[in-house]
């Protein structure tokens, strides 16, 4: 891979899927991206199930909609980042054996660089996927090593300090947020590992099966090592959000001349973090 550039360009895609037609909001998300002036960028972050839609009703219903690793979402991922020039994240329902994943890809031109099932499932998500049991992932990219969380692993402070300890300069967070205090928490997330977090969420409602109305508030964000909000979308309408960081700013932790926050934790003392 090449050198790390210092400045690299981020596109977010808030988009608002059509629960269940995959096609239908893939072809909208391209236009998106690739209808601007200037497609280009370094890394391109799209919500969590960006093209199904999120609230399944039934199995079933997850059993059509889920693909493979290898599948149509994974070819429509290499398009955009050959057109492009961009790593692509995106989260999407990965088949796994009989089971279903809530599951990411993180894709550079042809190649797989990461795939990643969701260790902390929400609410009803429960009762449709599986939860992943590999760790989250840190990645070579050309621009430095980077790390991929989904939605509500944010909620889990111990999700991004691994990926931050494991290396990642950049964490990727494909997300379907519906709780209102996410992109605030999020700022803290960045400040207490400081590193960049780039958060994809979607906007619009589904109130499918009789299950309670979800609203996604939007807000997509890409938030620095010090808690600066670099860029933040609305709550309600689709948007493409863009931002310039160098990634190098998240390398040192060390906040004064003798106080390294990485090098000066104590683990063991934690010891119920990991009972
Ligand atoms: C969520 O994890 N989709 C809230």
């Amino acid at each position: 891979m090449q050198k790390t550039p210092r400045n690299i360009k981020i596109t977010v895609v808030q988009n608002s899927p059509e629960f269940g037609r995959p096609e239908k909001n893939r072809a909208e998300v391209a236009r998106m991206l690739l209808g601007q002036a200037d497609p280009s960028a370094d890394l391109i972050v799209l919500p969590e199930l960006f093209a199904t839609g999120y609230q399944f009703d039934s199995r079933a219903e997850l059993r059509d909609l889920a693909e493979p690793e290898d599948g149509p979402t994974f070819g429509f991922l290499s398009e955009i980042s050959g057109a492009t020039g961009a790593v692509v994240v995106a989260g999407l329902p990965i088949r796994r054996g009989a089971d279903f994943s809530n599951g990411a890809l993180a894709i550079f031109k042809n190649s797989l660089l990461a795939s990643y099932d969701k260790i902390h499932l929400f609410d009803e998500e429960r009762d449709f996927f599986v939860e992943g049991t590999r760790p989250l992932p840190v990645f070579e990219t050309p621009f430095g090593p980077m790390g991929l969380m989904i939605c509500f692993d944010w909620l889990f402070p111990e999700a991004l300090r691994s990926l931050a300890l494991s290396g990642a300069l950049v964490v990727a967070h494909p997300s379907n947020w519906v709780l209102p205090f996410g992109p605030q928490g999020m700022i803290l997330r960045s400040v207490e590992n400081r590193v960049f977090t780039v958060t994809a969420n979607r906007v619009g409602r589904e109130e499918r099966g009789g299950r309670p109305p979800l609203t996604f508030i939007g807000q997509s964000q890409v938030i620095g090592p010090r808690g600066d909000v670099i860029a933040r979308g609305p709550a309600d309408e689709p948007v493409l959000l863009q931002a310039r960081i160098d990634p190098e700013e998240a390398r040192s932790k060390k906040v004064a001349s003798r106080s390294d926050f990485f090098e000066q934790r104590r683990p063991g003392l934690y010891s119920s973090l990991t009972s």
